[in-house]
């Protein structure tokens, strides 16, 4: 594949009560996003670990989005406190292995 047609892979981890609300509506909506993206969905982004991403990043995701609820809105109390531990955790740890850290993000 050359460089003009790659469409990198991003997996979108996404909190049932936010953010996957919002793309179900998006869907009702017949909004469209890309199809290089692939919405997973979460209890809350708590439930996610750091082996999660990296089995993404092994199994060919090129990205990983991971989106919670705001923050004092969890549902769980502090799961995208700790969401947001682990994946700055897991940029620390792309970064200390070369690869780039800007490869997983965190929304809320
Ligand atoms: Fe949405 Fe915890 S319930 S991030």
């Amino acid at each position: 594949m050359n460089k003009e047609n790659f469409e990198p892979l991003i997996i979108a981890f996404c909190c049932q009560y936010c953010s996957y609300s919002a793309a179900d509506l998006a869907g009702s909506m017949r909004l469209q996003y890309p199809p290089n993206v692939r919405i997973i969905r979460t209890p809350c982004t708590g439930r996610l670990e750091v082996n999660f991403f990296m089995r993404a990043f092994e199994k060919g995701a090129d990205g990983i989005l991971v989106a919670g609820c705001l923050e004092g809105g969890c549902h769980f109390i502090e799961g995208n406190l700790l969401a947001r531990e682990r994946v700055k955790y897991t940029r620390a740890f792309l970064s200390e292995s070369g690869i780039e850290p800007e490869r997983i993000r965190m929304i809320n």
